[in-house]
């Protein structure tokens, strides 16, 4: 399967295909997608709890996000990559943006990056798309402004909400954004959306009326299969019973003296040779 260009994404939306995105972070998780023909691989700033095990979404930073996007560029050749802008790497000036994108792409080997925020993106998200650097919007539900949102709340919800979110994302599509990230918002206002843009729209928790879908990697696996899970998510797989199954496996036959076993797991030595070295 060649590359995925824009031009592809651009084919499978008008031919209302949906779009497959999933997120990665490192080398194994990039080898997932590319093995399963998703269409695009986004290292999303998620990264930072599920894969670094931090707090919150904003702790992580650009640096980080270039280790793990060179990770993911490694594993995953066929997809479109692209990555968050980690909180504090663009909000100062356009200039920072801009730095900040560059090293993303020079340094993480990365096709395009998405942005969370509203109008005030827009400055940066002209700026990038001048230049010719793919940039989509994350808009609805912001992570990384979840404490002024007084939580992960979903988005939209109010006909004034709505209305304001439907004229940003046709500000973003005016701007040169190439597609439009939409995060927890009503199924229905995300298809008005979908339906009016002609950029394409890929959601998250945003129903089945968008361009494509994304999730994150450690949900469709069922690595934390545990935790609380938003109403959006499906654990396609339950990773977690299996990974401790193997872990708890390996420590009992380690401490059973059961593995490993003689002859079966082990080398030999010409029995002269032992003798010689005795
Ligand atoms: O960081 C992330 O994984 C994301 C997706 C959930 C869209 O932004
Ligand atoms: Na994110």
């Amino acid at each position: 399967r060649p590359k995925v260009t824009l031009n592809e994404l651009y084919r499978l939306a008008a031919d209302k295909t949906p779009i497959t995105c999933l997120t990665a972070y490192d080398y194994p998780t990039a080898l997932l997608s590319e093995a399963a023909g998703v269409d695009m691989v986004l290292i999303g700033d998620s990264l930072s709890q599920v894969a670094l095990g931090y707090d919150s979404t904003t702790t992580i930073t650009l640096d980080e996000m270039i280790h793990h996007s060179r990770a993911v560029s490694r594993g995953a050749k066929t997809p479109f990559i692209f990555a968050d802008l980690p909180f504090g790497s663009f909000e100062a000036s356009v200039q920072a943006g801009v730095e900040s994108v560059v090293r993303l792409v020079k340094e993480g080997g990365v096709d395009g990056v998405k942005i969370e925020g509203g109008r005030e993106i827009i400055p940066l998200v002209k700026r990038l798309s001048a230049i010719g650097i793919p940039v989509i919007p994350h808009l609805g539900l912001q992570p990384q402004r979840a404490t002024s949102l007084s939580g992960y709340l979903v988005q939209g919800r109010t006909a004034q909400g709505a209305q304001e979110l439907y004229e940003t994302a046709q500000m973003m599509q005016d701007a040169g954004a190439f597609a439009i990230l939409l995060e927890a918002i009503p199924h229905n206002l995300a298809r008005h959306i979908t339906d009016n843009l002609k950029i394409f729209t890929i959601g998250i928790g945003a129903g089945p009326g968008t361009s494509g879908q994304v999730l994150v990697i450690t949900d469709v696996l069922g690595l934390y299969a545990d935790g609380a899970k938003p109403r959006f998510v499906r654990h396609f797989g339950n990773v977690a019973d299996e990974a401790r199954k193997a872990v708890n496996g390996y420590v009992q036959e380690v401490k059973g003296g059961t593995f490993p076993e003689l002859g079966k797991e082990t080398y030999g030595m010409k029995k002269e040779e032992w003798e010689g070295f005795l």
